[in-house]
């Protein structure tokens, strides 16, 4: 499938709902991928959850079957660490945002991997520079920032930090490239990067005129996509997103900028510290069932 730049196999390491899509995604555009995690369920649930994505395009005529089945087998799971990265040219992390984990798993990384590999965080907040001095080869490391759901948003953020060279950069481009995204360099670090800073900000707003008792969620959520055609109402997407995953993104701004804008609001931090994460859960803002 389209442009194949030979740059090896590729390492995803964390397999949740990113990871997963990340790892077939990849294998779709002709990459050996080893999608790495600590845990057998997860590497299984997320081999599962690609598998139906990617047999479904079959079914509606838009996958290739063989194409379907080879990228399936190019993505070897394993919870081999040092195996998962050994003599990787790409390592992609993509585990839960915590910052103490990201860095400790970086200098695992740094010492298994190649001089070359280019090391990619998938982390929307956290910037590269959080881990520059975990690594040996800091001009290699980078954000390689993809939206959900990754087998689907074309979107991947380049974003060099002050630490990164061109040549890095360059490289993780063509990767993107490669793999079939639409990547766009983002020169500096800066909180959100691009597209999340962008959407945040209308969360936000969403999430205030519901918890002032302005609007319902569903009214809110069918004026976004009727008036702005966004393709999910920010309620919907924030569900996708995972409302812990939303709560982090928005904690870690608040303490970038010290701009309390950012700060998550009471509604989200109830449905969070009750447990309801969005689909993930079954419930977040919304209800879901096996079938949605
Ligand atoms: N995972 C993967 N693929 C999915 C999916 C999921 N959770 N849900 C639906 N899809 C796929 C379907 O399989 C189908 O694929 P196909 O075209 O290859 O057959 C395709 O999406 C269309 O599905 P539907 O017709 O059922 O549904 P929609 O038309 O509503 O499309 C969507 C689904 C692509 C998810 C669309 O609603 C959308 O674009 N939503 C907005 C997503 C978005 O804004 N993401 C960015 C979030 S922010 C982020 O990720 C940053 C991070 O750092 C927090």
């Amino acid at each position: 499938m389209s442009e194949h730049v030979d740059t090896g196999p590729v390492c995803v390491l964390g397999a949740g709902n990113m990871g997963g899509q990340i790892a077939h995604q990849t294998a779709l555009y002709g990459f050996d991928v080893r999608l790495c995690s600590r845990s057998e369920e997860r590497l299984a649930s997320a081999r599962a959850e690609s598998t139906k994505l990617l047999r479904r395009r079959v079914e509606k005529g838009r996958l290739d079957a063989n194409a379907c089945e080879e990228a399936l087998a190019r993505v070897e799971t394993t919870t081999d660490f040092e195996e998962a990265v050994r003599g990787a040219r790409v390592i992609i992390e993509s585990v839960a945002e915590d910052r103490e984990a990201k860095r400790g798993l970086f200098k695992r990384i740094s010492d298994d991997a190649e001089d070359d590999a280019i090391i990619g965080t998938n982390s929307s907040t956290l910037p590269s520079s959080l881990f520059e001095d975990c690594v040996r080869r800091p001009e290699r490391l980078l954000n390689i920032h993809f939206f959900n759901p990754a087998l689907m948003m074309p979107l991947v953020e380049v974003v060099r930090g002050a630490h990164t060279s061109e040549e890095t950069v360059h490289g993780a481009m063509s990767f993107a490239r490669a793999i079939g995204k639409t990547p766009i360099r983002v020169e500096r670090q800066t909180y959100g990067f691009l597209a999340n800073r962008m959407l945040f900000i209308g969360l936000q707003e969403a999430f205030h005129l519901v918890q002032d008792g302005y609007v319902s969620i569903e009214a809110c959520d069918l004026a976004v996509r009727n008036a702005l055609g966004w393709p999910m109402g920010p309620f919907e997407l924030a569900d996708l997103v995972g409302l812990d995953v939303v709560e982090a993104i928005l904690a870690e701004g608040a303490r970038q900028t010290s701009n309390a804008q950012w700060a998550p609001p009471e509604i989200l931090l109830q449905h969070v510290a009750a447990g309801e994460l969005g689909r993930k859960s079954g419930r977040g803002f919304l209800s879901y069932t096996a079938s949605t």
